[in-house]
């Protein structure tokens, strides 16, 4: 632990106020969170506090330009109460990768684990054994100075939040292909975990859900012609055994429960074509019998397989698998993540137990 982080913990846990049996994804938070300034150019003592509001003036920039990005993780408690992460250090990457292209400063890494694993410590109540159970953490980075005009902020606050977590979707997800709104263009934040890149999706997916969908799948903004993530999920379509994912660029976010199911199906043998993916050549699948299946995947929904799909006002059903490499790749990959298989990856991080 570094010899800087403060520690001031709660009263009372609320943990027994909880009912973890029927949990909403992301609305009951742990007992503390992780904040740390950035004031004078460098990044301020971080600390542990109890979990509540932050107090922030009216003009801070993050109200008024959305400098702001976060980052999706999770942690998971094996039978014997050991906590672990799932590739944190990708997540490290990436929070400072979008936060560059925000204009905002690297966070500091040490920091970054050592608030982690202290927090982890701290709310280890929290996080449940057995299948489906984890912890799902939220660092993010807002703009906190003060004022209104209209440049990159010269204070932040980079803070990490915990919920207790179980599925992100629950039941049947259809989804429907984009031909008019887009997510990202090129050259732009498409890539970043931008808290804006998830606001611009509401308004056209709150179209779709009226429509009966769950999920918009972006399109590339130019055509509309190849198929490029779920806004929430990068997604996989299974053609006969091939599994087929859009590479990543500029507009596609680098999914690391993308990027481990690649490295996961080929290990098993599946073959798998990471290229751009035609629209048409999944409607034709589909129309053929092809399309086996179509999944989303993510850190908070892990792998959501897709029951159906609309492109331009027709409808498809896909069928349903026995032997899908959804149920085959989601049971591997979480039995990997919460110590209850091997990890020939080397993608398992052991939270220390620490004193805290
Ligand atoms: C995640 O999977 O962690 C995400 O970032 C999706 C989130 C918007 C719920």
């Amino acid at each position: 632990m570094t010899d800087t982080l403060k520690v001031t913990k709660i009263a009372e846990s609320k943990i027994n106020q909880v009912d973890f049996s029927n949990l909403a994804f992301g609305t009951v938070f742990t007992d503390h969170m992780f904040v740390c300034e950035y004031k004078n150019g460098k990044w301020q003592t971080p600390e542990i506090l109890p979990y509540g509001p932050l107090q922030m003036d009216p003009s801070a920039k993050v109200f008024h330009y959305g400098q702001a990005v976060f980052e999706g993780m999770k942690a998971y408690k094996d039978d014997k109460g050991d906590v672990y992460m799932f590739r944190p250090e990708e997540n490290f990457n990436r929070i400072n990768k979008s936060g560059e292209r925000l204009a905002m400063p690297a966070f500091e890494k040490d920091y970054f684990f050592d608030g982690l694993n202290t927090l982890l410590n701290l709310d280890k109540d929290w996080i449940k054994p057995g299948e489906g159970n984890s912890l799902y953490i939220r660092p993010f980075v807002i703009a906190t100075e003060n004022g209104v005009s209209a440049s990159p902020s010269s204070e932040y606050k980079f803070v990490i939040i915990c919920a207790p977590a179980q599925a992100y979707y629950s039941g049947e997800v259809r989804v429907l292909f984009a031909d008019h709104y887009s997510r990202s263009a090129d050259g732009g934040v498409g890539f970043a975990k931008a808290a804006g890149n998830y606001a611009a999706q509401f308004y056209p997916t709150e179209l779709a859900k009226a429509k009966g969908y769950n999920q918009v799948v972006w399109t590339d903004a130019n055509t509309h012609e190849y198929l490029e993530e779920a806004g929430t999920m990068n997604v996989f379509f299974r053609v006969n055994d091939t599994l087929l994912t859009a590479p990543t660029n500029d507009r596609i976010l680098d999914g690391i429960t993308r990027k481990s199911l690649i490295e996961l199906a080929k290990s098993q043998g599946i073959n798998v074509e990471v290229r751009p993916v035609k629209v048409a050549e999944i409607v034709e699948a589909a129309e053929n019998g092809s399309l086996k299946e179509m999944f989303g995947a993510g850190t908070a929904a892990v792998i959501s397989p897709i029951s159906g799909f609309t492109h331009k006002e027709k409808a498809f059903d896909l069928p349903t698998m026995e032997d899908a490499y959804a149920t085959k790749l989601k049971k591997q990959l979480t039995e990997l993540q919460a110590n209850r298989s091997e990890d020939p990856f080397g993608w398992r991080y052991e939270v220390p137990a620490i004193e805290v």
